[in-house]
């Protein structure tokens, strides 16, 4: 099934339905971040071969977009079939790639499955409306709108390192369903499982050049294809930092942007404090904390804080450590550098005097969970996002000082709170600026058809299901301006 996406273990490029070498003879050696054995190469492609790739997907946009809807869904389905057969395999290749334990990678994998057939189905759904002119004053019944959803064109889908198999499907069905073609530029780490994904949805019986795959580093290349003038929609998930870089050289280009974040748990004193715990220490250790809705701060009310520390302390000193392919929660960082930048916040921390509850031990890329209690907004790791697994927790007077120092974050992704009192819940949930409030649990994307966002640094437009057809298609109106009868056929009595 996989055979002709690699020569010699040199992953090519899916271009006009083949897999094809670069002419670069540049390659990239990826290593697994668990042993640094090496997983596979990826090609480097060049500014020229770019050109040809956007070129293809806007040639084979017509063929696609002109396919009934049924159709379309009829070969996602296939997709979500065959990524279902080839399940093992492909997290076999994520846990290596990217050091996920091999629970959560199948479990990436399976996920991803149930998301391209609700995409497949979700998308024959999707109606246009009628809308009649006589609403709005001077106009009449006799102006009809005939508004349909059209296909943006192009889309460029560019994923990040932590779900390159899900973050790449969720961005890549939904655009399909749309009736886009689609240029895909998976991240750097990650590209080997993103290839297995790519190949998976061409098996399937997507017309050639439908989708067309870029690997290269997001450093070197990546200007070169957010600029290009034929990419018709950018679809981004990663760093706010490279996010807004592509918000700033890129010129009325819509774009959808997933970025970063800084969720926090607030936990009031009525809370259930072993629920509590054991949804933050999931939320912020699971994946080592690389995940953009890991929770990265808690927020307790003074009076309840040291009970809550103790049971959090005691949850990370259950958390297992060690290679992926083991029954573990915490596995090594994405490569060292991320390690040093966690250990830059950890150190700062205890500099500023943070009182160390567990952790702070490293071997290589894998760092122990680590639990500060006493932090203070005075440290770097009350703010920046560790990606890594760290979590500070400030203790707070009231309410209002935990909403305060929750909205000074420059993110806003999700928060949670815990607390018995819905009506406090609620209250607190409409000032808390982020896109999505969780009510007793941690913070999380799924279930997929709900609507997933961040806003400040967090992101812009809507993701989610049906909120990704739609923001990947436009509405386009017909508008039908009938002539006045002068003999009063058919008018109402
Ligand atoms: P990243 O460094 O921003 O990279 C994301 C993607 O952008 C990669 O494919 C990367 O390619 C590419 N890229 C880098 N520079 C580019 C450029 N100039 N033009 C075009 N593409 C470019 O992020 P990451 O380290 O992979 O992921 C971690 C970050 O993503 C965290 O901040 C996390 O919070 C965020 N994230 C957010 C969400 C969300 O839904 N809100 C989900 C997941 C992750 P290379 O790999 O080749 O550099
Ligand atoms: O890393 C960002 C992902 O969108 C998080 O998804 O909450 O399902 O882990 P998740």
């Amino acid at each position: 099934m996989f055979e002709d996406i690699k020569d010699n273990n040199i992953y090519k490029n899916l271009y006009d339905g083949q897999w094809v070498s670069s002419a670069s003879n540049n390659f990239i050696t990826i290593n697994s971040p668990i042993n640094e054995e090496e997983v596979g190469k990826i090609q480097a492609m060049t500014g020229e071969e770019v050109d040809k790739v956007v070129s293809k997907a806007q040639s084979s946009f017509g063929i696609w977009a002109d396919k009934p809807v049924s159709e379309r869904a009829d070969i996602i389905h296939k997709a979500a079939a065959i990524l279902e057969e080839n399940s093992e395999e492909i997290a076999n290749i994520l846990t290596k790639e990217i050091a996920k334990d091999i629970k959560s990678a199948r479990s990436e994998v399976i996920r991803t499955v149930d998301f391209i057939r609700f995409t497949a189905d979700e998308g024959k759904r999707i109606q246009g409306e009628t809308l009649q002119g006589d609403g709005f004053h001077g106009f009449s019944k006799n102006k009809l709108a005939f508004v349909t959803r059209e296909p943006v064109g192009v889309v460029l889908a560019i994923s990040p390192f932590n779900y390159p198999v899900n973050l790449s499907a969720s961005k890549i069905a939904p655009a399909l369903m749309a009736g886009n073609s689609v240029v895909f530029k998976p991240p750097t780490q990650g590209s080997i499982s993103a290839l297995y994904l790519a190949k998976v949805f061409q098996a399937a019986g997507l017309p050639s050049g439908v989708l067309n795959t870029i690997t290269g580093k997001g450093s070197e290349i990546g200007d070169y294809i957010i600029k290009h003038k034929e990419i018709d929609l950018i679809n981004f998930t990663g760093s706010s930092e490279v996010g807004r870089h592509i918000s700033e050289v890129t010129t009325m280009v819509p774009s959808i942007m997933e970025l970063g974040g800084k969720d926090a748990a607030i936990v009031l004193e009525d809370a259930d404090l072993e629920h509590a715990a054991n949804n933050i220490v999931k939320g912020a250790f699971s994946y080592s904390g690389q995940r953009c809705t890991a929770l990265k701060r808690v927020l307790v009310l003074e009076n309840i804080a040291d009970q809550l520390v103790d049971i959090i302390t005691e949850y990370v000193s259950q958390l297992k450590v060690g290679n992926p392919f083991d029954d573990v929660t915490i596995t090594p960082l994405i490569n060292n550098k991320a390690a040093d930048f966690v250990q830059g916040l950890i150190d700062d921390a205890i500099e500023k005097g943070a009182t160390l509850k567990i952790g702070n031990k490293r071997e290589g890329n894998l760092l122990y969970p680590t639990v500060f209690d006493n932090v203070t907004t005075h440290m770097r790791i009350a703010w920046e996002e560790p990606f890594g697994p760290v979590l500070p927790i400030i203790r707070v007077k009231n309410i209002d000082e935990a909403v305060e120092i929750a909205n000074a974050s420059e993110y806003g992704l999700q928060s949670s709170i815990f607390t018995n009192d819905i009506d406090d819940a609620f209250h607190i949930a409409r000032l808390l600026e982020v896109g999505t409030v969780q009510i007793n649990n941690k913070t999380e994307r799924g279930p997929d058809h709900f609507p997933f966002l961040g806003v400040k640094s967090s992101g812009m437009g809507t993701q989610g299901i049906r909120y990704s057809i739609e923001a990947m298609s436009r509405p386009k109106a017909i508008v039908v301006n009938l002539r006045e009868r002068s003999d009063k056929v058919g008018q109402v009595k």
